[in-house]
């Protein structure tokens, strides 16, 4: 049976003291919620802070992305040894946002998922496509790349440690969600997409999570698709009662 999995992907938000007010605001306000896992994602400098403030609670801590190499000349960057040596399980790689600003490559994702399963740990993969490619009706190829060109390379036992995020662009931060029956659909496809090349054992047991513009409003609808396992959330993640009421919601 898959994870369900609700994640709040900080981004670049949050200084140590308002890592600190948060943190205390979801320890204070969550209930435990048995078979839901709780992640959250503050930057590089907070992880060690969010580590050790959550250690005795069941809500685990993510990376929003790692660089590809085990170490060196790579200023300003951070390792996945790095991560793991402060408690960070798991990654987010391929955000549309480190796709489209700072132009990570499918090629590039596809080291970086390496990089992150030599060090034993788990992988969210985003994906998803841009307003003009729904519109074109392509928006199941771009996705279906997406995943063929940074992840389907993984032998079939490391799907054990793989997470899927899809994000409509145009949805992200925008206040336009994807309707239910869009999320869906995608999810369908997705899994779909898995199962023709891995099976259809690991493809029902890949926790498929849904982002962009999730709200309390919408949460219960769209994670009661049968195919939506959880969401990943960014804005919403910032307000810990709007975060836990999404949890609630799933
Ligand atoms: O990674 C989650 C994020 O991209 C979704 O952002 O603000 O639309 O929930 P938001």
């Amino acid at each position: 049976m898959r994870d369900k999995i609700v994640a709040g992907n900080w981004k670049m938000n949050n200084d140590l003291a308002q890592t600190e007010d948060l943190l205390a605001k979801i320890k204070s306000l969550r209930s435990e919620k048995a078979g839901v896992r709780v992640i959250v994602a503050p930057s590089f400098t907070n992880l060690w802070h969010a580590f050790e403030s959550l250690r005795e609670t069941s809500v685990e801590v993510a990376a929003q992305n790692m660089n590809e190499n085990e170490n060196g000349a790579f200023t300003g960057e951070v390792s996945a040894s790095m991560l793991t040596s402060v408690g960070v399980k798991s990654v987010i790689l391929g955000h549309s946002e480190r796709r489209a600003i700072y132009k990570e490559t499918d090629e590039l994702l596809a080291k970086k998922v390496d990089a992150a399963f030599n060090n034993d740990m788990e992988v969210i993969f985003c994906c998803g496509e841009e307003l003009e490619d729904r519109k074109s009706e392509n928006h199941y190829e771009v996705v279906k790349s997406q995943l063929e060109k940074g992840l389907f390379h993984i032998s079939s036992d490391a799907w054990k440690n793989v997470v899927i995020a899809y994000e409509p662009v145009w949805a992200i931060g925008t206040g336009e969600t994807a309707s239910p029956e869009q999320a869906q659909e995608m999810h369908a496809f997705i899994r779909k997409t898995i199962s023709e090349k891995f099976g259809a054992e690991i493809a029902n047991d890949v926790s498929i999570l849904y982002g962009g513009s999730v709200k309390p409003a919408n949460a219960e609808e769209i994670f009661a698709k049968e195919d939506v396992d959880g969401g990943l959330i960014g804005g919403a993640s910032l307000k810990a009662e709007d975060f836990l009421a999404i949890v609630a919601a799933i």
